[in-house]
């Protein structure tokens, strides 16, 4: 339900939509892209990053928030770290349990490793699993990889690992048939051909969905095939630092249990990182989309073992987070809202970009319209949003459209009194993903030997800014691609790695010499919400 006040601007946005629905609204110039960005988009604000003092990324930039957890002391004590017998041994140590995680995960065990997956929740517990609008792959007569790829490219505005986005592009097609096959119940004509879509920045419609629970979907899959196969795993499980063998490699990870506080020392011939991203850091102060775990503790870990990141100046801020009701700001409102014909309008009623620019224009354009042309809706507290014409699909694609594919969002906004079928939802950017991460090759190599990345934790694939649907693809090709690396890799391995922290010391004395502040501590496994008077240390930290 919206206040007396709000109706009034939906009122205008009523009196508008004839007349929208005739207007044809270009796409931007590149020149106007490229003021829009500058002007509005929060990663070219210069006070919001800081450089790197400490670390493989000295000299780069990144925001406040995450500079303070990479430039940080160990947060456990580990002089107290017993190493000489660790508590498990395997061959491949997958750190995380969301999409990437288990497919890496399926991929090795399959190939004949001995597998443990970690992770500090539970397993599916991730950003894969509140993914909505899809999953993109070029398997349509239309389509190909090169268009797929030049899209993808486009979108990162050509800074992308070519490599990467060659992997990414050509393993689409044989990802989704995999997920068919696992069982994933992607949306389908009654002939059985696969529904596909537009999402902003591609020029084909290969956009592959369940609804508007796409993640959630294909997590049930992988999830149940995990159990199914029982690969082993350890939930409520935090990593806290790898260990490294001395020699440049990475040979395994020390854990803590969240509840007790108990110490987990797992060495390991390979070890892949799948912790996702960085939501949960609020850059800016902005709201996210993000999974409870999303705190960039893998990155933490790698960067102190010494392994390069790539693009930590650049955060997604999806173009529409919910703006009102205040109890769900920051939550995801799909791009298929738009894709499948909501127009976003201003207070006036009248639409100011072409809804399936790529995601930081949309975004920088919504910002625009809000600070400086004062053309933003206000709420009760204070926030500023511009609509989503939803009623609109309505008209464009009939009754009952938006019911049949958006059934989550319409089911979220209705718990507040909000049909969003009959009125249109207010949305802001909200954080949504960390463009760049843990730099990796197209075999999910870092920079470490016998440490591989998959999933938000990598970067390099997606360049300065990720399309829609490139997301849940790049965790599952990268993610397959991993497991199989780390397998075949552990089995050339023939005897137990060395184990050690001797990664630590020169990295905490580069900290004291740049005079970092010795009260920093890192890794963040979760976030902190309550209020500062009321933060005690974790049972983890006082064992
Ligand atoms: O808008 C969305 O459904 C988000 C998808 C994505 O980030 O890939």
């Amino acid at each position: 339900m919206y206040p007396e006040y709000m109706l009034e601007s939906i009122k205008r946005l009523k009196a508008t939509r004839k007349e929208r629905m005739e207007q044809k609204f270009p796409m931007r110039t590149p020149k106007q892209k490229e003021e829009l960005l500058k002007g509005f988009h929060p990663d070219y604000i210069a006070s919001s990053m800081r450089t790197l003092k400490v670390g493989p990324n000295k000299g780069d930039k990144t925001p406040h928030e995450l500079a303070n957890l990479l430039e940080a002391y160990p947060v456990l004590d580990l002089s107290k770290l017993d190493l000489s017998r660790p508590d498990r041994d395997v061959d491949v140590l997958i750190i995380g349990g969301g999409g990437a995680g288990a497919s890496a995960a399926l991929v090795a065990h399959k190939a004949g490793a001995n597998v443990l997956v970690v992770t500090k929740l539970r397993i599916g517990d991730a950003n894969t699993r509140m993914a909505q609008g899809g999953i993109q792959a070029a398997d349509k007569q239309n389509d190909s990889p090169v268009r797929h790829y030049l899209d993808v490219m486009g979108g990162g505005h050509f800074k992308n690992v070519p490599e990467l986005v060659r992997a990414l592009v050509l393993d689409a097609p044989g990802v989704v048939a995999w997920l068919e096959e696992l069982g994933v119940m992607f949306d389908k004509e009654p002939d059985g051909t696969m529904i596909t879509i537009h999402g902003g920045g591609t020029s084909r419609k290969r956009m592959h969905a369940a609804r508007d629970y796409t993640g959630a979907e294909i997590m049930r899959v992988l999830q149940d095939e995990l159990l199914n196969r029982d690969i082993p795993r350890v939930e409520f499980a935090g990593a806290t630092e790898l260990l490294t063998d001395g020699n440049g490699g990475v040979s395994g990870a020390v854990l803590v249990n969240l509840e007790t506080g108990e110490k987990l020392v797992v060495r390991a011939k390979t070890t892949i990182l799948a912790t996702g991203g960085c939501g949960r850091l609020h850059i800016q102060g902005f709201p996210c989309t993000n999974h409870y775990g999303a705190t960039a503790d893998g990155l933490v870990l790698a960067y102190r073992a010494g392994a390069k990141l790539a693009f930590m100046d650049t955060i997604q801020y999806h173009p529409t987070g919910v703006a009102y009701p205040e109890q769900i700001v920051g939550l995801l409102v799909t791009e298929k809202v738009r894709s499948i014909g909501a127009h976003l309008v201003n207070l006036q009623g009248n639409r100011f970009i072409y809804e399936l620019e790529s995601r930081d224009i949309t975004a920088s354009a919504i910002i625009r319209e809000c600070k400086e042309r004062n053309n933003g809706v206000q709420t009760p507290t204070g926030r500023f949003g511009v609509w989503l014409d939803t009623p609109l699909i309505e008209i464009l694609k009939g009754a009952g459209t938006v019911k049949k594919s958006l059934p989550a969002m319409h089911h979220q906004f209705e718990r507040f009194g909000i049909i969003m079928d009959k009125e249109p939802i207010l949305t802001y950017p909200t954080q949504h993903y960390q463009n760049g991460g843990i730099l990796i090759n197209d075999r999910a190599e870092t920079g470490l030997r016998n440490l591989y990345a998959a999933g938000e934790v990598a970067g390099g694939i997606h360049g300065r800014n990720r399309l829609m649907g490139n997301s849940l693809l790049g965790i599952l090709v990268f993610g397959r691609r991993a497991g199989n690396t780390a397998a075949k890799a552990a089995k050339a391995i023939k005897q137990k790695p060395k184990i050690g922290l001797g990664h630590i010391e020169p990295f905490v004395a580069e900290l004291k010499k740049a005079k970092i502040p010795e009260g920093r501590k890192s890794p963040m496994l979760l976030p902190d919400y309550r209020r500062p008077e009321m933060r005690r240390p974790y049972a983890f930290l006082t064992q």
